[in-house]
């Protein structure tokens, strides 16, 4: 297993399915830093994607999954950190890819748009799959914390 704590962060429209990834991380032996929301109440999803930004920066978590309704928001928040590397995933192939060849650190979903079982098997997928590190894939991701 590769970190044990993992962050995770959603806004109302993530809320559901939160709960049930936080659920399944902690049944698979994982430890989970959930930074809210903590209700089907209307957020404003930048709040949650930073949080989990910011506590990715502060070394409390090397892997997070944002949820909002579609994914893109939450999505967006979190990339406007250098740090962060989320990918908005659908399916499984997504998620494989987001690690080969992105190092994706964050995987996000739309909780509106992605079934709790498709959801799961993807945070497996991304959880057990490494980065092809050394060729070209690294030298892309690299260009990404440079950005011109
Ligand atoms: C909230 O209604 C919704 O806009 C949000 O969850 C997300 O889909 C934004 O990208």
């Amino acid at each position: 297993m590769p970190s044990k704590t993992i962050a995770i962060a959603s806004d109302h429209g993530g809320f559901e399915l939160k709960t049930e990834l936080k659920k399944y991380l902690m049944e698979t032996g994982y430890t989970v830093l959930d930074l809210g929301s903590d209700s089907l109440e209307s957020v404003d999803y930048p709040d949650f994607g930073y949080a989990l930004a910011g506590a990715m920066k502060e070394g409390k978590a090397k892997l997070g999954v944002l949820i909002c309704g579609s994914g893109i928001g939450i999505s967006i928040a979190a990339n406007r950190h250098s740090e962060i590397r989320a990918a908005l995933v659908h399916d499984a192939l997504t998620a494989r890819l987001s690690r080969q060849h992105n190092d994706a650190n964050v995987i996000c979903f739309g909780g509106r748009t992605i079934g709790p079982e498709v959801a799961r098997d993807c945070l497996n997928i991304f959880l057990e799959t490494k980065f092809e590190d050394g060729g070209r894939h690294s030298r892309r991701v690299n260009k990404l914390s440079d950005p011109k």
